[in-house]
């Protein structure tokens, strides 16, 4: 895969910029959680065309699949497994710049070439649910999209019991 990654570009600045409101609106009008998750992941996906965008719930042990945009993915992933997992784990943002350097990725889908990963905390600051990324570019999330992402994802914070 030649595609260049457009990480830390203007443009996707600027995605991120106009992104903003446009969120704020929609959460605006709608509190349910997963209602705001389905619509979050088809947001990101149109504007960034990332290969799958969604959301794991933490659900007892285990992450399990929430809403997204993207091919059929696996339904559930344990604590500390593969990137979703670490990511739970470690309570942090992960960035893989190439998921086959990863020890213990989960490959839901051949054309994942990178991930990031974002825990998103309930009211009280616990994890409820991780925000997974993949693109089909190599090394494609920068500073920029952690910033983006993190700063999009704490809006959801108060829909977390
Ligand atoms: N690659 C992830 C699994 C989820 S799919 O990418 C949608 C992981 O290693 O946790």
């Amino acid at each position: 895969m030649n595609t260049p990654s457009k990480k830390n570009s203007a443009e996707r600045v600027a995605a991120y910029d106009s992104l903003g409101p446009q969120w704020k609106e929609l959460l605006d009008e709608e509190r349910d959680p997963i209602a705001a998750m389905a619509n979050f992941s088809a947001l990101i996906k149109e504007t960034f065309g990332w290969h799958w965008v969604g959301f794991y719930r933490v659900v007892g042990a285990e992450l399990v699949l929430g809403p997204f945009q993207g091919p059929v993915a696996c339904s559930r992933i344990g604590f500390g497994k593969g990137v979703c997992g670490s990511a739970w784990k470690e309570e942090r943002t992960m960035v893989v710049p190439d998921v086959g350097q990863f020890p213990g990725h989960i490959a839901c889908s051949p054309h994942s070439q990178s991930e990031i990963v974002v825990p998103l905390r309930d009211s009280g600051g616990r994890v409820a649910a991780v925000l997974d990324i993949d693109s089909a570019v190599l090394d494609d999330f920068g500073t920029v999209d952690v910033h983006g992402l993190e700063t999009l994802c704490e809006t959801l914070q108060p829909l977390f019991e």
